[in-house]
């Protein structure tokens, strides 16, 4: 049986980037094998975040994914920290985890840079990381190619554990990245994050979309109107080969070579194009807005799927590593 895992932070709305990047190929795996996604909001908490947002920021990233086409008829959707076995079995893993070998992440590097004093749980995300997937034993993990690097480490824990506790007891799961492995943000040069500052929701309506794409970085080369540009060296060339048809996308090939149109009109012509594939996702946020006690019930009957999964993963993880079984919990005698 294939299993596949994967999760994605509480960072509130979905932007294109984790949407087309991830959330996407998620909704057309839920219809083959056995999926859980969950929302990490235990991961959130390793850099500073506004205590006062994260817990309406998890509730829409629910409403993000149930709006952009996560099925809990076809899925398991849960929050990180409603099943305690994750942070259980990251406890364990960190004593199987080479210490060199956190250190070595290009993302701890990274967020490390930008702060006065790195925290321990920085430094650990990782292996919070290989927890979730592991608890579930997943084999498939499909994420954006940021997240390449931390599943590579994912086997490598999964290789440590059994080769000490249990031969072959966790599987060594495969990163599955689809062809938008890393969507650009409006600067045209990082990754597109939230953390920068340069995304677009998926929630937005057409004059928001066009208000971003308006000063949105294009092809350097294009510095006046009647100079022609590079399709290829141009981030919304690539965003038209998301959003826009075939044709239209040839169409802004040839208008960008031959300076027939210039940047504002392609961008008109992505704007338009943009409102109209995510007016369905937008539709179906406000539709279960205005119902959040059916999120909240997705959100509970996730837990509860994912928990039975995990606890039984649990109870074989402490026999094997020879922890004294805990007592039964008897009833109050009151
Ligand atoms: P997060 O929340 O940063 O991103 C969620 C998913 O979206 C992908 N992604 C992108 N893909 C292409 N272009 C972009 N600009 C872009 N931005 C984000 C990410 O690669 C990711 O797949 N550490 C993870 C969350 C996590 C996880 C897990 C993932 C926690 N536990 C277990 C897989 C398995 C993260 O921060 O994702």
């Amino acid at each position: 049986m294939i299993r596949v895992f994967s999760g994605i932070q509480p960072s509130g709305e979905l932007h294109i980037g984790n949407y087309l990047g991830a959330v996407k190929h998620w909704v057309g795996l839920q219809d083959e094998y056995e999926c859980f996604f969950c929302i990490v909001d235990y991961h959130a908490i390793t850099q500073d975040y506004d205590v006062d947002a994260l817990e309406s920021h998890t509730f829409d990233m629910a409403v993000s994914l149930l709006a952009a086409g996560l099925d809990p008829g076809k899925c398991v959707l849960f929050v990180q920290s409603h099943v305690l076995e994750h942070t259980e079995l990251a406890w364990v893993f960190t004593t199987v985890t080479p210490l060199g070998e956190l250190e070595r992440m290009t993302q701890f590097k990274e967020k490390a840079q930008r702060q006065e004093s790195v925290l321990a749980g920085l430094l650990n995300y990782p292996v919070l990381q290989a927890a979730d997937v592991l608890l579930y034993k997943a084999n498939r993990v499909p994420v954006g190619e940021d997240q390449v690097q931390h599943v590579e480490l994912i086997r490598e824990i999964a290789r440590k554990w059994n080769t000490r506790y249990g031969q072959d007891f966790f599987p060594e799961p495969h990163a599955q990245v689809g062809r938008a492995r890393r969507i650009l943000g409006l600067d045209g040069q990082s990754k597109m994050s939230k953390s920068l500052g340069n995304t677009i929701g998926i929630l937005e309506e057409l004059d928001g979309i066009w208000e971003l794409l308006r000063p949105a970085v294009t092809d350097p080369a294009r510095v006046t109107r009647k100079d022609p540009g590079t399709p290829e060296m141009c981030n919304l060339y690539a965003l038209h080969q998301q959003f826009s048809p075939a044709y239209t996308v040839e169409e802004v090939a040839n208008k960008c070579r031959t300076a027939g149109w210039g940047c504002l009109d392609c961008k008109r012509v992505l704007a338009d194009n943009m409102a109209v594939a995510l007016a369905p996702i937008r539709e179906r946020a406000a539709e279960l807005r205005a119902r959040p006690e059916r999120v909240q019930e997705v959100l509970e009957s996730g837990a509860e799927r994912a928990r039975s999964v995990a606890r039984e993963t649990m109870r074989e993880v402490r026999e094997r590593m020879g922890l004294l079984s805990a007592p039964q919990a008897t009833p109050s005698e009151t």
